[in-house]
């Protein structure tokens, strides 16, 4: 018993992860989460906010990294191994969305391209330089950030919606191709958070006098209100567990899957008012 429950409390010992867009949010909260169970992280992050890399635990590297930028994820990548010898775990879950909500008449099509070369051309990076390390050796697990957006429509505005159902399709082709090595390709979609992506996207909803700690409050009562599953307000350590759970061996045989954390949302409908 002591045995399973050591192993438990350190699902992650002595794997090697590269965590995008790990300074903030989801992926801030998984490399807090995997570096608790074990593992080495890498947190590849566009962002250059001073001092960021002495904000994490020294099982942390931080790298400036843009993943639309295939030079600088293969750069990430040779890191890893230069540094550790190997890569286990490469979470893609760096992720923008269109600055506005337009309608499709008024689409700004360079907006479009610049989401699709961040969260579809920024996780297809990441899954070639995972590949390329980790198909020789044989191991390795592939996870990617999607979305509920990428499951429904009117989740999002329209390049999110779109680069999102793109991210499911490149995981069910990842585990496609690379079963054959072992290798799990998986993703996880969750449901709306008060993280920064979303609070710039939907701030504009809000009364503009709102503090910062004040949006995030209103953002979350109203995820609550919409929410199926009651008495529990989704939070990126939340997201952060499905992450541990497709890196750890619980998931051994679990490839081509998304596991969407939303309570229910995409599954249900209450229009009919049964259970109102
Ligand atoms: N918050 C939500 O409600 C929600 C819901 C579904 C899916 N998601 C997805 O979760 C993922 C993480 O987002 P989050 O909610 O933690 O938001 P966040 O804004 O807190 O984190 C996103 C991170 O990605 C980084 N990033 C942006 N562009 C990048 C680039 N080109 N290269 C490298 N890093 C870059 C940002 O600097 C930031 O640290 C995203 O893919 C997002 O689409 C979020």
């Amino acid at each position: 018993m002591a045995t399973i429950a050591a192993n438990l409390s350190r699902r992650l010992e002595g794997k090697v992860a590269i965590i995008t867009g790990g300074a903030s949010g989801i992926g801030e909260a998984a490399a807090g989460l995997f570096t608790k169970h074990g593992a080495k992280v890498i947190v590849a992050d566009i962002t250059k906010k001073a001092g960021l890399g002495q904000s994490f635990s020294p099982d942390v590297t931080y790298t400036h990294c843009d993943v639309s930028r295939e030079e600088d994820v293969s750069a990430v990548v040779d890191l890893a191994m230069e540094k550790h010898g190997k890569l286990d775990i490469m979470f893609n879950n760096a992720g923008v969305a269109d600055k506005e909500n337009r309608k499709a008449m008024e689409y700004d099509m360079e907006e479009f391209q610049r989401v699709v070369n961040v969260n579809i051309k920024g996780v297809m990076h990441g899954i070639k330089h995972a590949a390329r390390v980790m198909v020789p050796r044989k191991n390795g697990c592939i996870i990617s950030t999607a979305s509920m957006a990428g499951i429904v429509g009117g989740m999002g505005p329209y390049a999110y919606t779109a680069s999102k159902h793109a991210v499911i399709g490149l995981t069910k082709q990842g585990a496609a191709e690379m079963g054959r090595y072992g290798i799990r390709v998986n993703c996880v979609s969750p449901g709306p958070l008060a993280t920064d992506i979303v609070l710039r996207f939907f701030g504009n909803s809000f009364p503009m006098s709102l503090s910062p700690e004040e949006l995030k409050a209103n953002w979350e009562a109203f995820c609550n209100k919409i929410a199926n599953l009651k008495d529990h307000t989704l939070r990126a350590q939340d997201i952060a567990e499905a992450a541990l759970y497709l890196a750890s061996e619980e998931s051994k045989f679990v490839s081509g899957h998304n596991v969407v954390v939303d309570g229910g949302n995409t599954v249900v409908n209450h229009d009919l008012g049964l259970y109102q």
